[in-house]
């Protein structure tokens, strides 16, 4: 895939096959995350697998899903469920300074370079930070930033524009593909 195939097609995926990433593709994962940029190269974060099927579970009961969504359509069921998670740790020993402009770019990587072995992710803001911290035993100077979800998609996730009522909401059709709408780049972009 070039560039912006990967781009368009990086999307955010909520349902998954029951297959187990491997060794391989998380080892590529975790080096693309560790090469990101990083305010003043202080690289203030650290990561935390789950990838054992219980603690997937456990990480699992504490996380939200498609906000913008029936939960009967949102949620991933049973069977559907992530394979995978990787938390994502602020140390603000290290550097309390941009450490959400650290974590986007980390996430952008580690999401890519999922997609370029075909799987699919969901970061995860809202979960339950506090249940979750105490479970990762993070210490005073680590705060959870959040936990992303990764697994093979089973549906498709397609790129629209805003339409003309103005809303951004994303939504599905009868097979439960997802339509993602994007601000168009001339409502985005001006030329000074
Ligand atoms: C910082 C951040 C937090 C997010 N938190 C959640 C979340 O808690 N649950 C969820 O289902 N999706 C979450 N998402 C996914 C967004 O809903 C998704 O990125 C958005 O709908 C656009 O879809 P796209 O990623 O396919 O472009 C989050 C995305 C980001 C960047």
């Amino acid at each position: 895939m070039d560039m912006m195939e990967l781009l368009k097609t990086r999307r955010t995926y909520r349902r998954f096959e029951q297959k187990p990433v491997s060794k391989e593709i998380l080892d590529d994962i975790l080096e693309a995350t560790r090469l990101s940029s990083s305010a003043a190269n202080k690289q203030p974060l650290t990561y935390i697998v789950i990838n054992e099927p219980a603690k997937v579970d456990e990480v699992f009961q504490y996380t939200t899903w498609a906000g913008q969504l029936p939960k009967e359509l949102g949620w991933p069921k049973e069977n559907e469920k992530p394979v995978l998670f990787i938390a994502v740790i602020e140390n603000t020993d290290i550097s309390p300074a941009y450490c959400d402009t650290d974590a986007g770019i980390a996430l952008a990587n580690m999401t890519m370079a999922a997609w370029a072995h075909g799987v699919g992710s969901c970061i995860i803001g809202a979960c339950n930070k506090v249940k979750l911290s105490e479970m990762f035993g993070l210490k005073e100077t680590q705060k959870l930033h959040s936990v992303v979800a990764f697994g093979y998609p089973t549906h498709k996730s397609t790129i629209v524009d805003q339409g003309e009522d103005g809303s951004l909401n994303y939504y599905v059709d009868e097979k439960v593909d997802y339509y993602v709408k994007k601000r168009k780049l001339s409502d985005t972009v001006t030329y000074y």
